[in-house]
């Protein structure tokens, strides 16, 4: 059934953008949307009427609804795991047990910032928050994106296995008064626990007296925390049906609890769980997650093998790095939940940067490139720094710009140049960068990647492929018999001394 609607799909005939806006007086509005003061504006991708309803017939093929009520139910959504996915029970809209779970172990985090707030660690004046992928990349976003007009704690992120990165995080930091939080779901990741014990080091070398009494673990394997010496005061659990990627909402978030106050950390899942509503009972045609999620596929189905989503603020500039985690490590699959190849291809590559830097070293390829690259803009019509007025408003002209530029395209006599245009992008627009809309945000994200995953039939809440490389350095590291290794890899190790 979801081969036919694959086929009207691959084989519809596209007009060219600017036809679209001419043949669809309607367009704009049918293909905007605000929701938790966000704009979207899908209105310059190709998707028309006809797409429009082979996705939707697609979805109804695919079970989208069902998928939506099993993920705000507690239903098992990571079969390979046998796990429900419970990030939405982080902000009130999971299984009710799931969600009453949820509020316990925020009340443990709360308690836990009040008593870092009230001086039960000594005068704190630093935080070195240590974790690597989904435990690190959404709190660092957090704390980049609204942590910046912010007196108090400095947060410093430390997740690379490098020690050049260990020392850049600590440089500004004193050991006597800052407190070291080791986020990590399984407690058991290479880099994270050779950087917590580096950490341990670093605060024993500058004389504290009770290094672990500066240290509060954040986990989903409790346990280990306990047995690694933490006492589990200080343990702080969330739950196994928390994704990596997914796990911001968590307790993997204290860092920007403590960097942002537990009101803004409040609004963040306010906003996230407007966004969920909008999810769960929105109808596919006005469903921004799942619209998104319809030209992503058409995209990728038509050959594009990347996207690319810019920045056009510099306090969402982390936002294209935590999106590769999100959207790549969830859908960069090649088999459908049950085991099944896939028929259509899945994740492209997410990559982007930052506006405007980016028009100074990509977008020529964008504009007279060879190959497909839809493109997005998120930026946010209210600025909060200190420049005048022009700066922002320049800003958000250039992107909105490069938009318009991409669609139109400029025909010229001289082959060099000439734009061919019909390139599409989709913008979004945040009327404010507040706690509350970079919930909605993130959490559109999330349910896009969901949508995706549920038009391809995989699974996105599990990871296999990261296992592989992360047993073969393992065995390197553990000097385990490299007879059979190849040449080339024998060659390096030899030449590196390691
Ligand atoms: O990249 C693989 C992965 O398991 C991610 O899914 C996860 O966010 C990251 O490693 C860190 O894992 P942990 O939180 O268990 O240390």
């Amino acid at each position: 059934m979801a081969g036919k609607h694959w086929k009207a799909i691959e084989t519809h005939q596209v007009k060219r953008l600017v036809e679209l806006f001419e043949s669809e007086p309607d367009r704009l509005s049918r293909l905007s949307f605000e929701i938790a003061g966000i704009y979207f504006d899908w209105s310059k991708t190709h998707l028309d009427a006809a797409l429009m309803e082979a996705f939707g017939q697609l979805t109804k093929a695919m079970g989208l609804d069902a998928a939506k009520e099993a993920l705000f139910t507690g239903g098992i959504v990571n079969p390979s795991e046998g796990r429900p996915a419970e990030h939405v029970a982080e902000r009130g809209n999971g299984a009710p047990e799931a969600v009453d779970l949820a509020a316990v172990r925020r009340q443990r985090t709360r308690a836990l910032v009040d008593a870092i707030e009230g001086g039960a660690f000594g005068d704190i004046t630093g935080v070195l928050h240590i974790g690597i992928g989904g435990s690190v990349l959404g709190p660092a976003l957090l704390v980049d994106a609204l942590g910046r007009r912010r007196a108090g704690y400095k947060v410093r992120f430390l997740s690379n296995i490098d020690g050049e990165a260990f020392d850049e995080a600590v440089r500004d930091l004193d050991p006597a008064t800052t407190l070291v939080v080791v986020a990590s779901k399984t407690f058991a990741t290479l880099e994270t626990l050779a950087n917590m014990s580096a950490a341990l080091d670093w605060l024993v070398a500058a004389g504290v007296a009770d290094p672990l009494g500066q240290l509060v673990a954040v986990t989903a394997a409790p346990e280990s925390a306990v047995e690694a010496g933490i006492d589990e005061s200080r343990v702080l659990q969330f739950a196994d049906g928390i994704g990596g990627r997914y796990s911001l909402w968590s307790a993997v978030g204290v860092s920007a609890a403590l960097a942002l106050g537990l009101n803004a950390f409040e609004e963040l899942l306010e906003g996230a769980a407007e966004m969920d509503r909008h999810f769960r009972f929105a109808p596919a045609a006005e469903n921004v997650p799942v619209i998104a999620a319809f030209a992503d596929r058409f995209y990728v189905s038509r050959g594009a093998q990347t996207r690319a989503v810019f920045a056009y603020d510099e306090r969402l500039r982390l936002v294209p790095s935590y999106l590769q985690q999100l959207e790549m490590e969830s859908n960069g699959k090649s088999v459908t939940a049950d085991g099944k190849p896939l028929e259509q291809s899945s994740a492209p590559v997410t990559w982007g940067g930052t506006g405007t830097d980016s028009q100074h070293a990509v977008f020529q390829l964008l504009h007279q490139g060879m190959v497909q690259v839809p493109v997005e803009f998120v930026a946010v019509s209210e600025s909060d720094n200190a420049q005048d007025d022009n700066h922002h408003r320049l800003l958000l002209l250039n992107a909105f710009a490069q938009g318009a530029a991409l669609m139109h395209g400029r025909p010229s006599d001289d082959p060099q140049r000439s734009d061919p245009g019909n390139r599409p992008s989709a913008t979004i627009l945040l009327d404010q960068l507040d706690a509350r809309s970079l919930g909605a945000l993130i959490a559109f994200y999330e349910h896009r990647t969901l949508a995706n995953a549920v038009l391809l039939g995989l699974n996105p809440f599990d990871q296999f492929g990261v296992e592989f490389g992360k047993d073969m350095a393992r065995r390197l590291a553990e000097g385990e018999d490299t007879a059979e290794l190849d040449a080339s890899t024998k060659a390096l190790i030899e030449r590196a001394g390691v």
